[in-house]
This record gives structure tokens, sequence and C-alpha cells, in this order.
């Protein structure tokens, strides 16, 4: 797997879901599928998205006592998703835990991704709330050398932060990329944006992408526009 676009689907119910995907008969995007969506209608979603022949990132972002973690990630492989995530916070053996409850009996397994800090934490929360001194750019890059060290296959970061991650924990240590925003388009709530072009040259592995995609007139165009810019 590598250099893909994945689509947020982030919709309340099963049904608006299903009415976006049936415009995309002619292919089958890899969709993310966040808390909301999964909370309101469980593991039938994953399962329904699947047999449709979708690749799946499940970002439910676990953070947990290990045994917990290992415990939730063994049901979470069971569903056959293509990519999960937890929250580096959660420290190495919870990381570690996660991998072994992931790995199935014949040795596959789900990508497993971290988030490092939430991009919505300022670094004045970082330092007055969570008592953490070293600044946000040490602080993801450590994040993310940790889950590398644990045998983690990437983060998900900023597309700016792209760069650092790749030259700190290597090539093959994927980055997932949010904030992904066309040129000529609104940023919505999205500050620091890049387009699907820049964050290929930049050197992303995957981009996630929203509301550029869902809340377009013709979401298959923004998709493939999407995919014509960000893969070769
Ligand atoms: O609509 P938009 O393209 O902004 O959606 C981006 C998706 O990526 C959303 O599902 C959002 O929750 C997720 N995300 C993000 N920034 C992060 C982590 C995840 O925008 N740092």
């Amino acid at each position: 797997m590598g250099k893909d676009v994945i689509i947020a689907c982030d919709f309340p119910t099963a049904e608006e879901t299903m009415r976006f995907l049936d415009g995309f008969q002619k292919e089958k995007p890899f969709v993310k599928i966040g808390m909301e969506l999964y909370y309101a209608e469980g593991p039938a979603i994953v399962k329904a998205i699947k047999a449709r022949g979708h690749k799946i990132f499940l970002d439910l972002k676990l953070h947990d006592i290990p045994n917990t973690v290992k415990r939730s990630m063994a049901v979470l492989s069971r569903l056959d998703v293509d990519i999960c995530n937890l929250h580096a916070a959660g420290a190495s053996e919870m990381m570690k835990a996660a991998l072994e409850g992931l790995t199935r009996a014949d040795g596959t397994r789900p990508l497993l991704i971290a988030v490092t800090q939430l991009t919505s934490t300022s670094d004045e929360q970082l330092k007055n709330e969570l008592l953490i001194e070293t600044d946000m750019a040490q602080t993801v890059i450590s994040y993310a050398k940790n889950a590398a060290a644990c045998g983690l296959d990437g983060v998900v970061c900023s597309p700016l932060e792209t760069q650092v991650v790749h030259e700190n924990c290597g090539k093959g240590f994927l980055c997932i990329t949010p904030g992904i925003r066309f040129a000529d388009a609104a940023k919505d709530d999205q500050t620091r944006v890049m387009t699907p072009a820049k964050a290929k040259e930049i050197g992303s592995d995957y981009i996630v992408v929203g509301r550029p995609i869902t809340a377009a007139a013709d979401p298959y165009a923004a998709y493939r526009r999407c995919v014509e810019e960000f893969t070769d």
C-alpha cells in the first residue's frame, strides 16, 4: 500500500455514508471512518463498507491501559480494517500491546499509526495544561520516534511536519496527512493547509481529505482531482 487518497467519511449516519459512496461506482476509494460514524452505527458500518470493496482506515484513536488497548485492537483486527490508530501519549508499553493485539494468528495485521499531538492543541495548552515544556515540534518528533521504536508503521501529522518526521524516523515511516485543500478553495476550520500536489512533493504517504470531496458539488470529480494531483 502507499500513496493514496483517503476520504474522511465524516457523516452522522450509515444512510448518508452509503448515499455518498453510491457516487463512486467506478472505483473504490480508501475511506476513513471516524468516531462519529462508528459510535452511531457500530461495527456493522465497517463490515458494510468493507463488503463494498473499500479499504478502511478506522480512526478511533485508542488511549487506555495496555491490556485494554491490546484486547480492543484484537477486536478491531477481526473487522479486517486496513489501518488503525492510537495516541502515542499512551506510551511505549501501550503501543507494543496494541501491536500484539492487532496481529492475527497468521501473522498479518492492519497498519498501526500513532497520533502525536492533536493539531487542535495549542502551544499554550501544551505548556500550561499538559505541563510539557518541550516545544510542539520537538514533542511531535519525540512521539513519532517512540512510535517507530515500538514498531508502529507511521503517524498522522500535519503536512508541514512530514519532512521532519521522515528525517527522524526514516522514509519508510508513513506520514498520513489531513489538512488538505485545493489551491482555489476555502480552508473551513483548518488553519495550516496544503494542496494535494504540494503534499505529494513533500513526501506525504497518504492524504486524508474530507470536505473538499464530501461537500463538493461533484464529489467524484473532486476525488479524481485529488488522485491526479497526489499520485503518479
Ligand atoms: O474536512 P477535512 O478535510 O478538514 O477533514 C479532515 C479529516 O482529518 C477529519 O476527519 C479530521 O477529523 C481529521 N483530522 C484532522 N487533523 C488532525 C487529525 C485528523 O483534520 N490533526
